[in-house]
C-alpha cells in the first residue's frame, strides 16, 4: 500500500519535471549513478568518510561495486535506514547537513533493482565527483594535528573503561592565540568508541566534523590545557588488546578574522531515572527557560543502547510552540548533530522541553539485557538522557541548564559523585579537588571530603552516593 502511493507520488513528481516515464527502465550509468554519488559517495568509496569510526564497508563508485548490493540498496532506501538521518520529515529542509533522499530518487532506485539492476551506458555517466583524498581530512588541509600525548593500551582483559589523558598545547605547536574553524577526531583503534577533549568537544560514532558557521568560534592558546576522555569498548578476551593514540585535527579562522561570538553549549540533562525491565517505551521529560535572547546553532540527542526516541519542542513567550527536532526512531550509531541552516531564534523567556524515550523490551535488538532496571551511567550498558543545544547570545554569557528537571527534588538531577569524579577529574589522579568540581557540586564539597584533604576519593564519593540516594527516592514518572 506504502509502495503504490509511493509510486503515484514519484510518477507525479516526473510528469512534472518531464524526466522518465513511469514503464521506462532506470539503468545504473544515467539514473542511478548520479544519486548514489549526491548522497552515499562521501561514505560510499574506498577510504570514505570516517564518522566516529562508522565507516561504510563498501564502496558504490562503479557499476561492478554497486550491482551486487542492488537489493540492499533498495532496502536500505526504502526502509530510509540510508542514508542515515534520524530526523522526522516535519523538519525537512532545516539543518543544513540533511542527508535524504526524495521520493523520486528512492523510486529511482527501487525500480532499477527490480528491474535486473542494469548498467546503460557508460558514457551516460556524471563526472567523478572529487573528495578528500582517500583517509584525508574532511574539513581539508589541517592546521594543526594534536594526537593523544602517548599511545594507551586498551588491555585483553578490558571490555569498557573511560580513561583521562591530559595534555598541554605547547609553544612550538601552536605559536599563538588562535580562533578555530573546524574540528575533526580520528579514532586510532576500532575500541574507541567516543572521544571527548574538554573543552574543545568531541565525537561518538556517526558524528560529523564540527565546522563552525562564519562568526562564530572557540579560542585556543598555547599552553592550554587539553583533557582527553577517551571510552573504550571492545569485546574482552586474549588477543584483543589494542593500542590506541586517536588524533584531532584542527582548522584555524584566518589571522584578522572578526569572531563575532564564541559558541555557547550546554544540555538539558537527567540523572534521575530508573527504567523498569521490559518496558518497550519509557519517557522522560526535562525543560529550561532561555534567560537570554539566544540563536540555536545546533542539537544532538544523546543516548546510549536503549535509546529510542528524542523530541525537542520550544514554547515561545508570544504563547507560540513548535516541535525543534523530533527523531522518532533514535540510532545509537547515528549520533548526529543537527545543524541549523538558519540559526534558531529563541527569545529569552522561550522553554524547551526535551523528550526521551527508552526500549527497554526485547523488541531492541540493541538491549544488552531486558530483564534489567537501568539507571544512568557512563557504560554503554547503562543509560545517558543528554539533549545537547549549542548556541549564541549577545550577552557572551552562557545558560546553565543542569538542574532545571521537570519534578525537581533536591539533588534529584545530580548524577552519582563516583561518576563525576570519572567526568570532572582533569588532572586524572583518581579523586576530584574542589576546582574541578562541577559548580553545583562545590558547595556541597566540604560535605563530602570527609577527611578533610581537600580531594573527594571514592570511598567518600560511595558514602554521600548512598545517603543522598535513601534522602532523595522519588517516584518515576
Ligand atoms: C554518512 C555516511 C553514509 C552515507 C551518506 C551512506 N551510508 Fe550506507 N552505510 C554507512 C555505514 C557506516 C554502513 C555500515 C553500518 C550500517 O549498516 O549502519 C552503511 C551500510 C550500508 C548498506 C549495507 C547495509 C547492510 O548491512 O545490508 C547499504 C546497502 C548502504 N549503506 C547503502 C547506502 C546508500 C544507497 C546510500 C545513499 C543513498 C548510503 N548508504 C549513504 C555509511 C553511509
Amino acid at each position: 500500500m506504502k509502495k503504490i502511493v509511493l509510486n503515484a507520488c514519484a510518477a507525479a513528481v516526473l510528469a512534472a519535471g518531464g524526466a522518465m516515464a513511469e514503464d521506462e527502465k532506470p539503468v545504473f550509468y544515467k539514473d542511478v549513478l548520479p544519486i548514489l554519488q549526491e548522497n552515499c559517495q562521501i561514505c560510499h568509496r574506498p577510504g570514505g568518510a570516517n564518522l566516529g569510526g562508522m565507516v561504510a564497508p563498501m564502496a558504490f563508485t562503479t557499476y561492478e561495486e554497486a550491482r551486487p548490493w542492488a537489493k540492499a540498496i533498495a532496502k536500505q532506501v526504502t526502509d530510509r535506514n540510508m542514508p542515515p538521518w534520524d530526523a522526522s520529515p516535519g523538519q525537512h529542509g532545516q539543518f543544513k547537513n540533511e542527508r535524504t533522499l526524495t521520493p523520486a530518487q528512492i523510486d529511482t532506485i527501487v525500480r532499477w533493482a527490480e528491474t535486473g539492476a542494469t548498467r546503460g551506458n557508460p558514457t551516460d555517466a556524471p563526472q567523478m565527483k572529487e573528495f578528500p583524498a582517500a583517509n584525508g581530512w574532511l574539513i581539508g588541509e589541517p592546521d594543526l594535528v594534536l594526537a593523544m600525548p602517548e599511545k594507551y593500551f586498551v588491555a585483553d582483559d578490558v571490555e569498557d573503561i573511560y580513561v583521562n589523558i591530559n595534555q598541554t598545547i605547547t609553544a612550538e605547536q601552536l605559536p599563538k592565540d588562535r580562533w578555530i574553524k573546524a574540528i575533526e577526531f580520528r579514532p586510532g583503534s576500532a575500541a574507541v568508541h567516543h572521544i571527548i577533549a574538554f573543552p574543545l568537544g568531541g565525537i561518538a560514532p556517526g558524528n560529523d566534523p564540527t565546522v563552525y558557521p562564519d562568526g562564530i568560534s572557540r579560542k585556543i592558546s598555547p599552553g592550554d590545557d587539553i583533557r582527553w576522555q577517551m571510552h573504550y569498548h571492545k569485546e574482552a578476551g586474549p588477543g584483543t588488546g589494542v593500542y590506541d593514540q586517536s588524533e584531532m585535527a584542527l582548522k584555524f579562522y584566518p589571522e584578522g578574522t572578526e569572531i563575532k561570538y564564541q559558541m555557547q553549549g550546554n544540555a538539558l540533562g537527567r540523572f534521575d531515572f530508573e527504567i523498569p525491565a521490559g518496558d518497550p517505551n519509557y519517557t522522560i521529560q526535562q525543560e529550561y527557560t532561555f534567560k537570554h535572547d539566544s540563536q540555536l546553532v545546533q542539537l544532538m540527542p544523546h543516548m546510549h543502547l536503549r535509546g529510542k526516541s528524542a523530541k525537542y519542542e520550544a514554547f515561545y513567550p508570544d504563547g507560540k510552540s513548535e516541535v525543534l527536532l523530533d527523531v522518532p526512531a533514535y540510532d545509537f550509531n547515528w549520533q548526529t548533530t543537527y545543524q541549523y541552516k538558519d540559526f534558531k531564534k529563541v527569545p529569552a523567556g522561550t522553554k524547551v522541553v526535551y523528550t526521551t524515550g527508552w526500549d527497554n523490551s526485547t523488541a531492541n535488538v540493541y538491549n544488552p539485557d531486558p530483564t534489567k532496571a537501568v539507571r544512568w551511567g557512563e557504560p554503554t550498558t547503562d543509560e545517558m538522557s543528554f539533549g545537547y543545544m549549542s548556541f549564541i547570545n549577545d550577552s557572551g554569557e552562557n545558560e546553565q541548564m543542569f538542574g532545571g528537571g521537570r519534578r525537581g527534588g533536591r539533588g534529584g538531577n545530580m548524577p552519582s559523585l563516583v561518576s563525576l569524579i570519572g567526568t570532572f577529574d582533569k588532572n586524572a589522579d583518581g579523586m576530584l579537588q574542589k576546582d574541578e568540581a562541577p559548580g553545583q557540586m562545590a558547595r556541597f564539597f566540604d560535605m563530602v571530603d570527609q577527611n578533610k584533604d581537600g580531594s573527594i576519593d571514592k570511598t567518600e564519593a560511595e558514602a554521600a552516593d548512598k545517603s543522598r540516594r535513601k534522602q532523595t527516592e522519588q517516584p518515576s514518572l
